[in-house]
């Protein structure tokens, strides 16, 4: 099911003093099945593309296609947006208000035509998979959970639909490190098992361990669209971009630096450390 975003543009407050050209003239297509990562400076139109792609705002100019069809054509059909679609956003935290976790993560179920049986089986699944004990949290308030716990509850009640797409805008803020190697672990499987991910994310770590694809995105244009190891691993053009480059790569090009030749497109730790023991066991091809 590719997304085509056509030719879009998007201003905010368009006719007003305060209107701001938040995207211009961007195109790109998601296939099924890719882990493509967003990356760009505050304020570059990162969300703004995404709540197109979502549906939630109409582009100014410009089409979105899912399967084909106009997202904003008279007729379509908004539940399958919805099905096919699952937005987390930065904070989904402040998306949680029903009385119980189970309820809440059972919100999105309403319109799916599901028994009351097949909605619990998706709470339990969805609750299990970002590592609740179903029978425990259930029940809860989600205003007592933590804030680690409130992020992995409001992405549950996202999971609980079983897109076909998942978006996630900077997901990763503010989570500690445990979380966040959690989620990324999860959005792995998740995208192993057929989901397509299209992560918002300053983290040129997980974006490099994660993502087939990058997109940047530079006041309001789309800058760069191509092949991850590609885009992450060019030090000089990422530094002059001032956009986040990943620790391997960094570590590589320090190592080019000082003469050791360990290759120029190094962008994961599992690459750089095959790379270190080839060097120390005297094997690397210049
Ligand atoms: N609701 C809004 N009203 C007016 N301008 C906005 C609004 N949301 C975002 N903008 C502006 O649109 C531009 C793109 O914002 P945004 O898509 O949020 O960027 P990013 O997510 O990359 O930080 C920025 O100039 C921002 O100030
Ligand atoms: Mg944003």
């Amino acid at each position: 099911m590719p997304i085509e975003v056509n030719s879009v543009s998007y201003v905010y407050a368009k006719g007003t003093p305060f209107e701001t050209s938040a995207l211009r003239n961007v195109s790109l297509t998601v296939e099924n099945g890719e882990f493509v990562g967003i990356m760009g400076h505050t304020g570059c139109g990162k969300s703004t593309l995404i709540q197109l792609i979502d549906g939630l705002m109409r582009p100014t100019e410009g089409k979105i296609l899912l399967d084909g069809e106009d997202i904003n054509s008279k007729g379509y059909d908004r539940y399958k947006l919805r099905r096919k679609l699952g937005i987390v956003f930065q904070y989904p935290e402040y998306q949680l208000f029903e009385t119980t976790v189970e309820r809440d993560v059972a919100f999105g179920l309403k319109h799916l035509g599901l028994s009351k049986a097949e909605v619990t089986d998706r709470a339990r699944w969805a609750l299990e998979t970002v590592g609740f004990d179903f029978g425990k949290v259930r029940g809860l308030s989600p205003m007592g959970l933590s804030g680690g716990e409130k992020r992995r509850a409001a992405i549950a009640g996202v999971l609980a639909v079983k897109p076909e797409v998942l978006i996630f805008d900077e997901p990763v803020a503010g989570l500690d490190p445990l979380g966040r190697d959690a989620l990324m672990e999860l959005t792995y499987d998740l995208n192993a098992a057929g989901t397509t991910i299209i992560m918002v994310s300053h983290n040129a770590d997980a974006l490099a361990e994660y993502a087939g694809r990058i997109i940047v995105l530079e006041n309001g244009e789309l800058i760069e669209d191509g092949a991850a190891r590609q885009i992450l691993s060019d030090v000089r053009k990422l530094r002059e971009k001032q956009l986040g480059i990943s620790q391997p790569t960094l570590i590589a090009e320090m190592m080019r630096e000082r003469g050791v030749d360990i290759g120029h497109d190094v962008i994961r730790y599992n690459e750089l450390i095959s790379r270190v023991v080839l060097l120390v066991n005297g094997g690397v091809q210049k």
